[in-house]
């Protein structure tokens, strides 16, 4: 049996800890797939005996494709060993990092027919450089009102990945408890 690691990302980032996840749990025995959420057909998943999903926020939302996807599959998600994680810039704040202090990660959770076993939250990247200039000129702005980073010439990486892998020790820690 496998686990299944489903991300949704926009610029990589997430799929960046999808894949840190895989290798800290392979180093404990536990072996993943990480498949992009947008990207699944058939999900086979009497292959597997949990499951993760983590999507980042961009412009205060998930990609709607997670909403549906955990919509459609909540009754195998509930009934799994499950885990959730998000990845936004405010969390580049440690008091915005956990479920109950990131607004994006606690509105999910309250509005999600899936209650994962474990959630997490992680601070994502700032790659001035690769957004396009509308979006360069929004994240900056942003980035003035709460006191981060404005030099457009900076990509800068604020996931904590000491943090990754205590999730991972979590996930791997993860026992056929869940509900069914
Ligand atoms: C256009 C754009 C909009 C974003 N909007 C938000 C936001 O509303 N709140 C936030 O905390 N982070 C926001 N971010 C930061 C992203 O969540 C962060 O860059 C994350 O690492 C993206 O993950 P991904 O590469 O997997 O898509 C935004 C980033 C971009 C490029």
């Amino acid at each position: 049996m496998k686990t299944l690691i489903l991300f949704s990302t926009r610029d990589g980032q997430t799929r960046e800890i999808a894949s840190y996840l895989a290798s800290e749990l392979k180093e404990q025995g536990v072996y993943a797939d990480v498949v992009n959420l947008n990207r699944t057909e058939e999900i086979v998943w009497q292959d597997y005996d949990r499951v993760v999903i983590g999507a980042s926020i961009r412009y205060g939302h998930f990609h709607p494709a997670v909403a549906r996807f955990v919509k459609k599959h909540a009754v195998t998600l509930n009934a799994l060993p499950s885990a959730f994680y998000s990845v936004n810039l405010v969390a580049r704040k440690a008091e915005k990092r956990t479920p109950q202090t990131n607004s994006y990660t606690r509105k999910f959770l309250l509005s999600s027919p899936w209650q994962p076993t474990q959630c997490a939250v992680f601070a994502g990247a700032l790659r001035y450089p690769r957004y396009r200039w509308l979006d360069r000129f929004m994240i900056r702005l942003i980035m003035k009102m709460t006191g981060g980073e404005t030099d457009t010439s900076k990509e800068v990486v604020y996931t904590d990945w000491q943090q990754v892998a205590s999730f991972a020790r979590d996930i791997a820690q993860l026992t056929a408890n869940a509900r069914v």
